[in-house]
């Protein structure tokens, strides 16, 4: 799955080279994402979850061709099983660690590299037994005030042609908020970096038997 959510986001990169006649294409596919079908709504173990796409982002992570190592620390609390569409919730913490990744190289290629520890800080916790949070957090360039007025703008991105489509932001806000009823967060300075918090909603189990079921409460 997270396979195919690799091969979507390269697809998305590659479109953003063939110019302006894609994004109709682009604006379609999001505007599918509220339309999804129940049965992609699961069990999904986030902790499992975070650690793939970990995974997959290695070697723009640790295993690099430069000399940047950017060091990950964790922080996981006991998390029960939320229900969730895994792929798209996948895509939200695949694009916000990129984001996170981005901004460090950034600051790494414009900044004094002697006196910059480049740190992505992940944790999670349960709030109230209402909710999880997931918290991931940089100490990259940060969101200038500027960038923060339009961050959630389609297509709205700091990075060069060829880097960044814009997207990412609004996509993951889309996942979070309208298809699971979440909240998608941040707090940002350039001084410290960037921190986002996703907020899942922790659903009851409500069969008699104990077992959950798959209400959804929207
Ligand atoms: N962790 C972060 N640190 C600094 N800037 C960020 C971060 N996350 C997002 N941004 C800003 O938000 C913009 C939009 O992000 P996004 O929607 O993911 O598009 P893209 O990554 O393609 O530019 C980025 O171009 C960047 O300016
Ligand atoms: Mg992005």
């Amino acid at each position: 799955d997270l396979e195919l959510v690799t091969t979507d986001l390269i697809q998305l990169f590659k479109s953003m080279k063939t110019g302006a006649s894609r994004i109709h294409t682009v604006m379609s596919a999001l505007k599918n994402f509220t339309h999804l079908d129940e049965s992609g709504f699961k069990e999904v173990d986030i902790q499992k979850n975070i650690e793939a796409v970990l995974a997959l982002l290695r070697y723009r992570l640790s295993a690099r061709s430069d000399d940047l190592q950017i060091q990950v620390q964790t922080d996981y609390r006991n998390l029960p099983l939320i229900y969730g569409y895994a792929e798209q919730i996948n895509q939200v913490l695949f694009n916000l660690i990129l984001n996170a990744i981005e901004a460090i190289e950034c600051k790494y290629n414009h900044w004094n590299r002697h006196s910059f520890q480049p740190q992505i800080k992940i944790w999670t916790e349960i709030r109230d037994n209402q909710s999880i949070a997931i918290g991931i957090q940089d100490n990259g360039i940060g969101i200038s005030l500027e960038s923060q007025a339009r961050l959630f703008e389609p297509f709205f991105t700091t990075k060069p042609a060829g880097q960044g489509l814009g997207l990412g932001l609004v996509t993951s806000q889309r996942i979070i908020e309208e298809m699971h009823n979440g909240r998608l967060s941040y707090v940002s300075s350039t001084e410290k970096g960037t921190q986002w918090i996703v907020e899942l909603p922790l659903f009851k189990q409500s069969s008699p038997s104990g077992r959950a079921d798959n209400t959804i409460n929207f």
